[in-house]
């Protein structure tokens, strides 16, 4: 069972920011990764859609035998995780519950600030997620549908990131909020310009506090892989594998190989 693969999903390469900080802190684990790219993005979408998408998504892997699912995806995870966890009999680790309860630690003036897709936003997952932790904190959403393109372009800097930064942010800034989660797939590699229009903000990373809950989770199952163990990685996407693997190396800051175009 150990040596089961982790499974990770998302609507297409952005979850690729949260299969990179599974892979620095648990090196040992074998890893499965699929990237529904034929039909990203899945922030537009409605909750009917997103749903069936991801049932779709979850069975694939199931059928890889994983013995953890990840929702790398805001989105799913926003509409659709108590779902998929009712329907499966393996751990099931979304992005919302990590990404919330940090900034929930992090925020000193109880003011926390959610960016996301559309849908995350309007789901308002995160804003129960961290009013169930604590009620007093006021917390606001706020949909950048923008990011998503512009992080795929490979405009993660420069000026028209920091102006389309600077005008969706300013609400952030009149709200002022001392805490902002990256509640996207894409949003890390915004993280620089973000900081720079947001200087004394705490940016909260949903991907980083994911890989804890992953390991948490596997250690307290005892489901880990002895550590210094090799391990292997494959990824599957419903589209082209070669636009996959030139972005989907800027997300990831490696090399991808072992890649396959599968249909769901
Ligand atoms: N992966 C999505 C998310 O984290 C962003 C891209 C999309 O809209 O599908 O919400």
């Amino acid at each position: 069972m150990n040596d089961n693969p982790i499974g990770i999903f998302d609507s297409g390469v952005g979850g690729l920011t949260v299969l990179k900080e599974i892979a620095e802190l648990l090196p040992a684990e074998n890893i499965l990764y699929l990237g529904d790219t034929a039909r990203v993005p899945y922030g537009i979408r409605s909750p009917e859609t997103v749903i069936r998408y991801s049932f779709e998504c979850t069975e694939f892997l199931l059928r890889k035998n994983i013995k953890l699912l990840v929702v790398a995806c805001n989105t799913v995870s926003a509409i659709s995780l108590q779902k998929i966890r009712e329907a499966v009999s393996i751990p099931v680790i979304g992005v919302i519950d990590p990404g919330a309860a940090a900034a929930v630690n992090v925020t000193k003036n109880k003011r926390i600030g959610i960016i996301g897709t559309e849908a995350t936003i309007k789901s308002s997952s995160y804003v129960k997620a961290v009013k169930a932790l604590n009620r007093e904190i006021e917390v606001y959403g706020l949909a950048c549908p923008l990011f998503v393109p512009l992080v795929e372009e490979g405009w993660t800097e420069g000026t028209i990131a920091r102006l389309i930064a600077e005008k969706y942010l300013k609400d952030m800034t009149d709200k002022e909020t001392d805490t902002i989660v990256l509640g996207c797939t894409h949003y890390p590699l915004l993280k620089g310009v973000i900081q720079e229009v947001m200087r004394d903000v705490r940016l909260v990373d949903s991907a980083i506090e994911t890989a804890k809950a992953v390991k948490d989770a596997l250690w307290e199952k005892r489901m880990n892989r002895e550590a210094g163990a090799a391990s292997e990685r494959k990824f599957y996407v419903t589209d082209s594998t070669e636009k996959f693997v030139s972005v989907g190396e800027r997300f990831l800051q490696q090399e991808i190989k072992n890649i396959e175009k599968i249909a769901l």
